[in-house]
């Protein structure tokens, strides 16, 4: 029997004496979709190495054949000539036996005082942090562009909503501002993850941490690490970091897919608020008429599989016993399909969101139809001196008038005011119109166009210093 193991025998081998059974082996494997890792997992292996020889576990020749062959393992990959192995388990044992293959015995050194269960957890920790600054800049993508639209449309008046019932004016601009303030605390939120992403396992080990005089913080410096963790068996299971990433992203996924629900619903001919570019809709093969909006139908329906994912990771964790146990490896799928959903509907969003077209005209007048300034006679009548419940009485009987006349506040003569109000004159004009209702909402947060522009004004010098 030879000493030396050929790649399609398992590097733990030693104590089994039969081979594992190849249902078994075909179940328990995670190369097919944690060899996406692989940059990451290299990226580890040389900072470990480098430290290895740094405090003399690894001589330096023995360091630089290590980095060399890992140089030549990561061209492989990347030029499709490495072939992976389903024996060989996962990414990690993959990568470790093509090292040996290439430079012989001192590729089997590598893994001095290490573990694949720390090793997997630095593995994730480094590729996810990587993911997170790539989503950070598509969430400050897209927020430009929502900035570009609510510029465009700081004057645009449209109906305000509650209970999907006609409330007061507000402009398009300040309804796109409100758009951006949730991904706003996203993103906030997503840097205040990845504080807790950018901390090192590696050299937790198995569990207990390792013999040899291993240099953390060397280690944690290399791979650009906060610092190193503090615990070997918390190192080795926790995956709070994933758990509380995917939170993040069930959470602007809910953002988007209540954005969705509103585009959907202006782009219906009963709305007839927005037009969406036809780049991001699709006809139907039966009715003719037909211009879907899937690009917004689409990201609503994946947020649910987003917040599955969520609850999957929850429920993968919750009874695990300390510290790493096999239940770990079906973390992998859940975090990256998050990874790939969300990325996809943010790329989809920031295209699709500065090329909204906007039915001005449409909006206005639906705004106009709904006595969306019954409020502001109602102030009107305060400002006159009248009780606000009395002013409130007044205007539903003027509204009831509206409805019944079919006429619209503004469309009434001062005549017909009157009749409501003694106190009613020529000036309930300059309130009851639309432009009147908006303007006069001029405080910080309010709807007048002046306030969205210095909303947008403030959220572009924030972005420029993220
Ligand atoms: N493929 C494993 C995972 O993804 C790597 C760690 C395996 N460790 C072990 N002791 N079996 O979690």
């Amino acid at each position: 029997m030879s000493n030396e193991k050929q790649t399609t025998e398992k590097p733990w081998g030693g104590r089994f004496s039969e081979p594992t059974d190849a249902f078994v082996e075909r179940f328990t494997a995670s190369v097919d979709f944690d060899q996406r890792l692989y940059y990451h997992d290299i990226q580890g292996s040389i900072a470990h190495a480098t430290m290895l020889a740094k405090v003399g576990v690894l001589t330096e020749q023995e360091r630089d054949t290590i980095l060399q062959g890992l140089k030549e393992v990561q061209d492989d990959i990347e030029q499709g000539r490495f072939e992976w192995s389903v024996t060989l388990e996962d990414v990690h044992m993959n990568i470790e036996a093509r090292l040996t293959d290439k430079i012989g015995i001192t590729g089997k050194k590598l893994h001095t005082g290490r573990s694949r269960n720390d090793q997997v957890a630095t593995d994730i920790r480094l590729y996810l942090r990587d993911e997170i600054d790539i989503i950070a800049s598509e969430i400050t993508r897209l927020q430009q562009g929502m900035l570009a639209l609510a510029e465009r449309e700081a004057g645009t008046i449209m109906p305000g909503f509650t209970h999907l019932q006609t409330a007061q004016p507000v402009t398009f601009g300040h309804h796109i501002m409100a758009w951006f303030e949730m991904l706003s605390r996203d993103y906030e939120r997503l840097m205040d993850c990845r504080k807790r992403v950018n901390i090192m396992p590696l050299g937790a080990a198995a569990l207990a941490g390792t013999t040899y005089p291993i240099d953390r913080h060397l280690t944690a410096e290399l791979l650009g690490f906060e610092r190193p963790t503090n615990n070997s068996l918390d190192s080795v299971s926790d995956r709070d970091f994933a758990i509380e990433f995917c939170a993040f992203a069930s959470l602007v996924m809910s953002h988007l897919s209540r954005s969705s629900e509103e585009l959907i619903l202006w782009a219906s001919a009963q709305f007839n608020f927005i037009d969406l570019p036809d780049r991001f809709c699709t006809g139907s093969s039966i009715m003719p008429q037909k211009k879907n909006p899937d690009v917004p139908e689409l990201v609503r329906g994946k947020s649910g599989r987003v917040t599955g994912h969520l609850i999957s990771l929850l429920m993968l964790m919750k009874s695990q016993p300390l510290a790493y146990n096999k239940d770990n490896q079906e973390d992998k799928e859940p975090l990256f399909d998050v990874i790939d959903t969300l990325k996809g509907c943010l790329k989809a969003y920031g295209d699709m969101v500065p090329a909204i077209q906007v039915k001005a005209a449409s909006m206005e007048e639906a705004a106009r139809r709904g006595f969306s300034t019954a409020t502001d006679l109602a102030d009107y009548l305060v400002v006159k001196g009248m009780p606000f419940r009395d002013a409130h009485e007044v205007v539903g009987k003027a509204v009831a008038y509206g409805v019944e006349s079919e006429k619209d506040l503004s469309e009434m003569s001062l005549g017909e005011l009157a009749n409501f109000s003694e106190v009613i004159t020529e000036d309930v004009f300059d309130v009851l119109t639309l432009e009147g209702s908006v303007n006069a909402r001029d405080h910080i947060g309010g709807t007048a166009p002046a306030q969205v522009r210095k909303a947008v004004a403030a959220a572009k010098e924030m972005l420029a210093v993220r």
